[in-house]
């Protein structure tokens, strides 16, 4: 979590900064600052709160300089104040820090440096590695460049920093080891940033550091990428940049949760494109293909993810042995990575993230791979760390999501697993040729119910909302394929509008439950035809009997369920397996609007960061 920002070239950085910072605040936004380098020094501004607060502060400096840095935090060390906000200044005051990451060791080097007379004004482990840094500088006479390498070989834990020094003023020093880090190429101008979206109408031209690279950025040079642990020069790998301005804008619509949820039939279709070829009968997956040894001799496949790609995971689980038969185990990667995991080389770790970055799933992978489990990536990301540590994957090709609240992910997601099972069950034999063709030309429909969800639930599912914005706890219930559905409705209410909610498999509701149910409580019920409909059925008599208002998402043509819900939310009907694509809209929505009636920030929710880089 926590973006950063630089830039070092002939326009104005002040307000390439402040754009930058305005797109990486998904990462965070708890606190903002930044520096500018001018021919008398620093000039810094920070602030508790958020890129528009920075700007306020920033009233008075001089915005002419061509060169500094910007951050936008996630607070780990200290809570969110002014002093603890990013970049941090050395003892001496000659170099300024951003960072984003964590320095496990912190203390024991912010001992030492108290020791030598150093004094820390903040709380975090960020001061303490700038002036780790100064140490080298000063004891060993050191450029900026050596002494962040030396200071970085010392250093245990995670990071992306932009350093610069004063008496080195046309240089950027920055350096990564699992935080993202790219550098924007334009003409003898340079960008840094977290991910590309700061410098895209500057330059198309990237390099991605790898982990443990650093890289010294000087005007009218080369850039110098070096590893971090010896030293050695890295030839530049200048990647072309396929992302589009209008991918990261808000494009008519209030939020980018707004504009995401609506995106779906697009990014749906786009996750299909060029892999499901219903006419010729195949689903074309080269990282599946190339490696289907791997697959079909799997003796288990095991999911590795977080939050709502764990749920996506869950479904996984139900369509990869549906489909294929193969044994399939999710666990939360936090868990999975510290738990002493049985993992066997005839494993396949499926590793599940929107970001690709997310750092316990990444360590889940990294324990799978040294146990010698072939790894695979699921992510949206391109060249995310997830993606460049496996040993093969699948891109979702949802676009860049930016509303925290992860949702064109998630169907994005649901999607690819829906390609992987149905490839593996034909090339294992275990889906005959007609079942193969019934459920491939179902997925193909999907983009197209998708889209009249969201036309249908025009002017439903916000009168919904405003029904029940004020209730405090609520309780979502599915079945079957509709159970991790529920999970991630409950997640997609609480991450932004705050109301506790959970979700049950609907017949675990006797064994705890529904001792919650009073009238306050409302419950929402995916009661879709061919989930278990009977069964529901029954549920939802339980709920009405302990007087629970009752949301109902169900197909068109139902009749029963919707004799007895408070309210309905009508979808089309598809085949089981694929019909937590579409019951994820209504969910998002519903979330969506209570959040926009009570008011709350869609986007950046309160304490949560898109991208959780810290364990
Ligand atoms: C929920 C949400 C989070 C993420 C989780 C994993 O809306 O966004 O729960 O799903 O942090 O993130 P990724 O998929 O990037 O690994």
């Amino acid at each position: 979590m926590c973006g950063i920002v630089g830039y070092i070239g002939h326009r104005e950085a002040y307000p390439i900064i402040i754009n930058g910072l305005k797109r990486l605040e998904y990462r965070g936004y708890d606190s903002a600052g930044l520096v500018l380098s001018t021919e008398q020094g620093f000039q810094l501004a920070k602030t508790r709160g958020k890129v528009v607060d920075l700007e306020e502060k920033s009233s008075d400096l001089d915005k002419t300089p061509n060169i500094g840095i910007g951050h936008t935090r996630w607070a780990t060390h200290g809570v969110p104040n002014d002093v603890n906000s990013h970049p941090h200044l050395s003892n001496n005051g000659r170099l300024v820090l951003v960072h984003n990451g964590i320095i496990e060791n912190y203390e024991s080097i912010k001992k030492l440096l108290t020791d030598k007379g150093y004094v820390f004004h903040s709380d975090t482990d960020t001061e303490v590695l700038v002036n780790f840094i100064q140490l080298f500088q000063e004891e060993q006479n050191l450029s900026l460049a050596e002494a962040v390498r030396v200071a970085l070989n010392e250093v245990i834990g995670a990071y992306a920093i932009a350093v610069l020094d004063n008496q080195d003023p046309e240089t950027v020093v920055v350096g990564r080891l699992g935080s993202p880090l790219a550098i924007g190429i334009g003409d003898n101008e340079f960008f840094v940033a977290s991910d590309a979206s700061p410098f895209i109408e500057f330059t198309k031209d990237a390099v991605y550091l790898e982990d443990g690279d650093m890289a010294t950025i000087r005007l009218g040079e080369k850039v110098d990428v070096r590893t971090i642990q010896n030293n050695e020069p890295v030839s530049l790998d200048i990647q072309e940049l396929q992302l589009n301005i209008e991918a990261i804008e808000k494009g008519g619509f209030e939020h980018f949760m707004l504009k995401e949820i609506y995106e779906q039939p697009r990014s749906i279709r786009d996750t299909m494109r060029g892999r499901l070829l219903v006419d010729e009968g195949i689903i074309k997956m080269a990282g599946i293909w190339d490696h289907q040894e791997k697959f079909l001799n799997a003796k288990r496949i095991i999911i590795v993810a977080c939050g709502t790609s764990y749920h996506a995971g869950l479904v996984a689980e139900y369509m990869i042995e549906d489909f294929a038969r193969i044994p399939v185990e999710v666990e939360y990667a936090s868990e999975f990575r510290y738990r002493n995991p049985i993992i066997k080389k005839s494993d396949v770790v499926i590793a599940i993230s929107q970001s690709g970055e997310t750092a316990d799933t990444l360590a889940a992978l990294k324990l799978a791979k040294e146990k010698g489990a072939f790894i695979f990536g699921i992510n949206n990301v391109v060249g995310s760390s997830i993606a460049r540590i496996t040993d093969a994957g699948a891109y979702t090709h949802a676009g860049p999501e930016i509303g925290v609240a992860s949702t064109k992910a998630f169907t994005a997601q649901l999607t690819i697993l829906a390609l992987i099972a149905l490839k593996l069950g034909k090339h294992n034999g275990q889906l005959s040729a007609a079942q193969f063709n019934l459920l491939t030309n179902e997925l193909e429909r999907i983009p197209d119910l998708v889209q009249q969800i969201l036309e249908n639930c025009e002017g439903v599912v916000d009168k919904i909302a405003e029904k029940y914005k004020d209730n405090s706890n609520a309780i979502y219930l599915g079945r079957g394929y509709n159970y991790p559905s529920a999970l991630e409705g409950a997640l997609k209410l609480k991450e932004i509008s705050y109301i506790h909610a959970e979700g049950y498999p609907a017949a675990e509701m006797k064994h705890g439950p529904i001792a919650l149910l009073d009238e306050n409580m409302p419950v929402i019920v995916i009661a879709t035809k061919k989930g278990y409909y009977e069964k529901v059925v029954s549920n939802i008599q339980e709920i009405k009997s302990r007087s629970a208002k009752v949301i109902a998402i169900v197909n068109e043509g139902d009749e029963q369920v919707s004799a007895m819900a408070d309210d309905v939310i009508v979808i089309p009907e598809t085949a089981e397996e694929f019909s937590p694509i579409l019951t994820a809209i209504p969910l998002q929505l519903l979330s969506y609007w209570i959040a926009v009636k009570l008011d709350k920030n869609v986007d950046q929710p309160r304490n949560l960061a898109k991208s959780v880089t810290v364990e």
